[in-house]
């Protein structure tokens, strides 16, 4: 790689920070995870989790990338040299790699999804043959390993083009009409006839319900939706000029994707109480649901296949982001051309994507620690890997760089003001709060 490339303008590197959050973190995983974990209690927990945790993690990774424009192995042989503190930079290669494997699976049921709008697969079918429809789409063989590698091949191409021409021109106009989709979606939901229940679901905590694996899976969704704990923010911000606020740009991202994630949970719950299907029915709530409030809308056909397809654009302006991870480490740490680091990361993604792709169907018994290769990639990656790699990136903002760093980094060297009051208040969260936290939930949960 020659002379770094970097993001044009303010307004693209939002876009860009955006477009990694906002994913089928927020329309496919959130839903079905306040499904499983009972509903307002959960949400709670998450928004916390969001607030205290993944937003000082948003800001450590952001410090360590745009401070040492480097790569996650880069950062910390610059940030930190004569020390062993690179080596953390596998943690986030290996997740990201973990990661993108299971996403890019989903990333193809949605795909296929679009193909199903567009041919009125879904028109006029019920709740029964929805989620006969949705079994058979995710336990064939062929096509799902079709669909994923044409995401995959998708998200490669984009990458190779670079940062500017490929990520920033696409979600500029994807993101908002995807966001302008979901309200349409959610006032359909919310007023439909017996959706009561779901809105009382949503909002009406039932604190009996929680555990300690409410927890664990409250701050694993938040890491995930954010994109933070595996390098995808650092890296990103690698790219960020000096200039910017990092400090508005992470608030900007987090509040973008937190109002997604609830206006997703209002599309889809209502519906599913009115539908009759179980809240807790897992991955496939959405592709169940969302085709049925479809069939319920003036000219739902035509909004399924436009909803589909930027639900796809902001999977690939998410999975991008991971794709950049590894390919940036690659590039940089091994002077590989941008092109070969793109097909060596695909040919592994690849391969880890068929098993996935495969152990929801013809694979699925086999069984490691009683969870699908799919649940093991999703559930190791979510709630060990990333609060791991965001435990690394706070401890390593909060006791290894010098807080006259950290100022410095946080006030774009001066150009940005924040009284020290504000500057402190962040930097008691990321040394002590974040950390502290995010250690006893881990902790607790899994002994
Ligand atoms: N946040 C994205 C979503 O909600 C997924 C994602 C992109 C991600 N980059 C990440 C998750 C890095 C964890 C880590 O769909």
């Amino acid at each position: 790689m020659g002379k770094r490339e970097g993001f044009a303008s303010s307004f693209g590197v939002l876009v860009a920070m955006a477009g990694s959050a906002v994913g089928l973190g927020n329309l496919w995983r959130f839903p079905y995870l306040v499904g499983t974990n009972g509903g307002a209690a959960f949400i709670i927990i998450y928004l916390a989790c969001v607030l205290v945790l993944a937003l000082p993690i948003m800001y450590s990774e952001f410090i360590i990338g745009r401070r040492s424009q480097s790569n996650v192995f880069g950062a910390y042989k610059k940030l930190a040299p004569d020390s062993k503190w690179c080596n953390v930079g596998f943690i986030y290669v290996l997740c990201s790699i973990t990661i993108i494997s299971f996403y890019s699976v989903v990333g193809g049921w949605t795909i296929d999804y679009f193909v199903k709008a567009a041919t009125f697969q879904f028109s006029s079918a019920s709740a029964d043959q929805l989620s006969g429809m949705f079994a058979n789409t995710v336990t064939s063989t062929a096509s799902p390993l079709v669909y994923m590698l044409v995401f995959l091949g998708i998200t490669a191409l984009i990458v190779l083009a670079g940062v500017k021409n490929g990520i920033e021109k696409y979600s500029k106009i994807m993101m908002p009409l995807l966001f302008i989709l979901v309200i349409v979606i959610a006032i359909r939901s919310v007023t439909l006839e017996n959706s009561y229940a779901g809105i009382e679901f949503l909002f009406k905590p039932d604190f009996s319900k929680i555990t300690a694996q409410t927890f664990l899976d409250a701050l694993g969704q938040a890491f995930f939706s954010l994109s933070v704990g595996s390098g995808s923010i650092l890296t990103y911000a690698s790219y960020v000029s000096r200039k910017e606020n990092i400090v508005k740009l992470s608030a900007q991202t987090a509040i973008s994707d937190t109002m997604f994630a609830i206006v997703a949970g209002v599309a889809i719950m209502p519906a599913v109480f009115a539908f009759g299907i179980s809240p807790s029915e897992g991955p496939g709530l959405v592709f169940v649901t969302l085709p049925y409030i479809f069939n319920q809308l003036p000219f739902g056909s035509f909004l399924a296949v436009l909803f589909f397809f930027a639900l796809f654009i902001a999977a690939i302006t998410s999975s991008i982001s991971m794709l950049e991870v590894i390919v940036a480490y690659l590039d940089e740490e091994f002077k590989l051309k941008r092109r070969t680091s793109i097909v060596l990361s695909l040919i592994l993604i690849a391969t880890l994507g068929v098993f996935c792709s495969l152990s929801q169907g013809v694979m699925s018994d086999v069984k490691i620690l009683g969870n699908s290769i799919f649940d093991l990639f999703d559930k190791s990656s979510a709630n060990i890997m990333l609060p791991l790699g965001g435990l690394i990136a706070v401890i390593f903002v909060g006791w290894r760089m010098k807080k006259a760093e950290y100022a410095d980094e946080i006030t774009s060297g001066g150009l940005v003001k924040f009284s020290r009051t504000t500057v402190g208040i962040f930097y008691f969260f990321i040394k002590y709060i974040a950390p502290v936290v995010i250690a006893t939930i881990v902790i607790r949960s899994l002994f």
